[in-house]
């Protein structure tokens, strides 16, 4: 584990039975509320973003707000905002997936991605895959190019990486921790 590793999981919190019995939520306020560790965080998902070839980073509706926003503006592009359903106000797309504790349905503003553009999709934590994978169809459905999936954490029991590899098709998952 490198030292940036070992610092990001210390600012990570195990809250149990957290939405529902027998559930471990990571909870990621202390890492954001340490600005060393949120710092460090943000440099990382930038320099994926550069690596890859990224022309916008598309963020994942709420944690996924709060990492890809600042690493989109270190890495100098763009950033789009994937929403839960009926948040944008113009012509969108929407696609519908199952999430680890029910259902859900998410949009994009169309216009937002060009053909043109190369996209990292960023968000805090790769669980089933269900949303990682309903925003990587968005994204291709847009005309826009996947250049990669980036997370904080990847729950590998859960295997959310064997599932997104279809809809990835070669494009790199990248997760700064394993957990
Ligand atoms: C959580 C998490 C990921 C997603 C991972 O979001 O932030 O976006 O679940 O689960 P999956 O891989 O099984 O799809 P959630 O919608 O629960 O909450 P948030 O709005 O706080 O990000
Ligand atoms: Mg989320």
């Amino acid at each position: 584990m490198t030292d940036i590793q070992a610092l990001l999981l210390s600012r990570i919190r195990e809250v149990e039975d957290y939405p529902e019995p027998g559930v471990k939520f990571k909870d990621i306020t202390p890492l954001l509320a340490d600005p060393a560790a949120f710092g460090a965080l943000t440099d990382a998902l930038a320099d994926i973003a550069v690596r890859t070839g990224a022309t916008k980073i598309v963020g994942l509706e709420a944690r996924g707000f709060i990492l890809g926003a600042p690493a989109a503006v270190r890495a100098g592009i763009g950033f789009v905002p994937v929403r839960k359903a009926g948040k944008l106000p113009g012509a969108t797309l929407s696609q519908a997936y199952d999430l680890e504790y029910g259902s859900a349905e998410i949009e994009v503003h169309a216009e937002d991605l060009a053909p043109e553009d190369r996209v990292l999709v960023v968000d805090d934590v790769l669980a089933t895959g269900g949303t990682a994978e309903a925003s990587v169809q968005l994204v291709r459905r847009a005309g826009a190019e996947v250049a990669g999936l980036a997370v904080l954490m990847e729950l590998a029991f859960l295997r959310g990486r064997a599932r997104l590899e279809p809809a990835l098709a070669g494009a790199p998952l990248t997760a700064l921790l394993v957990v």
